[in-house]
C-alpha cells in the first residue's frame, strides 16, 4: 500500500511544553509566538459587522463592489495606485489563498510543478506546494533577509508555477526590491505573487508594493488581519494581472470561497479609515523597542526590523530552542524557534510583539529588565 499524505504537526502546536513552563509564572504565559493581533478593531468596524443585514443572502465570491472599491480606494490613497476594482477580488483572509494557489495554478498549467518561495518565510508558501503535490523550492535570502532571485536555477524557473515574495517579510522583516522581482518574473514568464500583508508596518522608507511596477504578470495579496486587527473576521484581497485575477476568481467561485457578507461590510469601514492604522503603527513600534530591551537581557541582542511586527534575534550559540526555553522558564514568555520558517532560520527566534505594553512590562520585570 502506498503511503498517503500525513499532515506534519502544526508548528505552533510544538510549543505546548514550553507554554506549560511559561504558564507556571504568576500572571501566566505571555504569548509572543503566533502573530495574532490582540488590539481592538474600531467601533465603526464592529458596528458595520453587526448591522449590515448582509447575513441573509450569499455574498459575492469576488467581493461586493463596495468591498472592492473600498480596497482600491485604500490602494489609491495610501500607495498612489490606480487599480480597477475589476482586477481585484476578495479572499477569506490570505492564508487560504496562499495554501490553495499552487493547486489552482497547477490545474491550469499542469506541465509546470514548482513553487518558489523565500527560504526563511511564512510556512504556508511551502505547505501550499505540498498540498498540491508540487515541488516547494526555497530561494536563498541575502544577508539582509532579502530574496536572492539570481540564485534561482534556470530549471526551477522553467518549472515554476509561481514565485512568492513577502515584503515586509515574516519573520525577518526584510524589504525586497519588488521592481527587480517583477522584472525577473516577466523575463522568465513566472507569475509573481507578492504577499504584502505587513505593508502598513514598513519602518524603513516608503511602503512598497509590487503594483508600483505595473500589473503584468504580478499579483499583490493583502489582508485586513494585521492592518485593522481583524484576523478573526477573515478578509483579504488579491489584485493585479487581469488574466490571473480573472482565472483565480472564477475557480474560487466554483469552490464556494466567500468572505461573509457582514465581514465584507466591516471591511468597507476598515479600508476607509487610516487613523486606526496610525495608532496601531505607534503601538507596534513602541513594543518592538521594548521587546528589543528584553532580548538583549537574555544575550540575544537584535536590530529593529525594517518592517513588520516581529523581532528576529539570533540565539546565543545559535541554539534557538534553548533560547526559547530560557525565555519560557525565566521570563514566562513564549517565542517561536526560527526553524518554523525554514532551516536557514533555525539559529534565530521570532518574537511577535502582539501583546499589550503591560504584558511586555510583566516579562521585563520577570527578567529584571529596567
Ligand atoms: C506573511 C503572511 N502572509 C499571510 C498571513 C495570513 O494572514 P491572514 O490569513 O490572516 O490574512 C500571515 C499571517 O500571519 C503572514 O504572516
Amino acid at each position: 500500500m502506498t503511503e498517503g499524505f500525513r499532515p506534519p504537526p502544526y508548528p505552533y502546536d510544538r510549543l505546548d511544553e514550553l507554554k506549560a513552563l511559561a504558564d507556571q509564572h504568576e500572571g501566566g504565559c505571555v504569548d509572543l509566538s503566533v502573530g495574532t493581533p490582540t488590539d481592538p478593531a474600531t467601533a465603526e468596524v464592529i458596528a458595520a459587522l453587526a448591522s449590515s443585514n448582509a447575513e441573509r443572502g450569499y455574498p459575492a465570491s469576488i467581493g461586493s463592489l463596495a468591498y472592492r472599491t473600498a480596497a482600491t480606494g485604500w490602494l489609491g490613497r495610501r500607495f498612489d495606485l490606480d487599480v480597477d476594482p475589476a482586477h481585484l477580488a476578495a479572499c477569506v483572509g490570505t492564508k487560504e489563498f496562499v495554501a490553495l494557489l499552487p493547486q489552482l495554478l497547477h490545474l491550469r498549467t499542469p506541465e509546470r510543478d514548482t513553487i518558489l518561495f523565500p527560504a526563511v518565510s511564512y510556512p504556508t508558501y511551502a505547505m501550499g506546494a505540498t498540498l498540491a503535490g508540487c515541488r516547494a523550492v526555497a530561494v536563498p535570502l541575502d544577508d539582509k533577509w532579502r530574496i536572492d532571485i539570481a540564485a534561482i536555477s534556470d530549471d526551477d524557473a522553467r518549472r515554476a508555477l509561481a514565485l512568492w515574495v513577502n515584503t515586509p517579510g515574516n519573520p525577518a522583516g526584510g524589504l525586497d526590491d519588488l521592481g527587480a522581482v517583477a522584472a525577473w518574473g516577466r523575463a522568465h514568464s513566472v507569475p509573481v505573487f507578492s504577499d504584502e500583508c505587513y505593508i502598513e508596518f514598513t519602518w524603513s522608507g516608503a511602503p512598497r508594493t509590487i503594483l508600483e511596477h505595473g500589473s503584468d504578470g504580478v499579483v499583490a495579496v493583502h489582508s485586513l488581519s494585521k492592518r485593522s486587527n481583524l484576523a478573526g473576521a477573515r478578509a483579504g484581497f488579491y489584485a493585479g494581472d487581469p488574466d490571473l485575477v480573472e482565472y483565480l476568481s472564477e475557480v474560487r467561485k466554483h469552490m464556494g470561497l466567500m468572505v461573509p457578507g457582514p465581514v465584507q461590510a466591516a471591511a468597507v469601514a476598515a479600508f476607509g479609515d487610516d487613523a486606526h492604522v496610525d495608532a496601531q503603527r505607534d503601538r507596534y513600534y513602541h513594543r518592538l523597542e521594548r521587546a528589543q530591551q528584553i532580548m538583549a537581557a537574555v544575550d540575544a541582542p537584535c536590530d529593529l526590523p525594517q518592517g513588520g511586527f516581529y523581532l528576529w534575534a539570533r540565539a546565543p550559540d545559535g541554539d534557538a530552542w534553548a533560547l526559547a526555553r530560557t525565555l519560557a522558564t525565566r521570563g514566562g514568555v513564549l517565542v517561536s524557534p526560527g526553524e518554523f520558517y525554514g532551516e536557514a532560520g533555525s539559529d534565530h527566534v521570532r518574537v511577535a510583539v502582539v501583546q499589550s505594553d503591560a504584558q511586555l512590562d510583566l516579562v521585563a520585570r520577570r527578567l529584571d529588565v529596567s
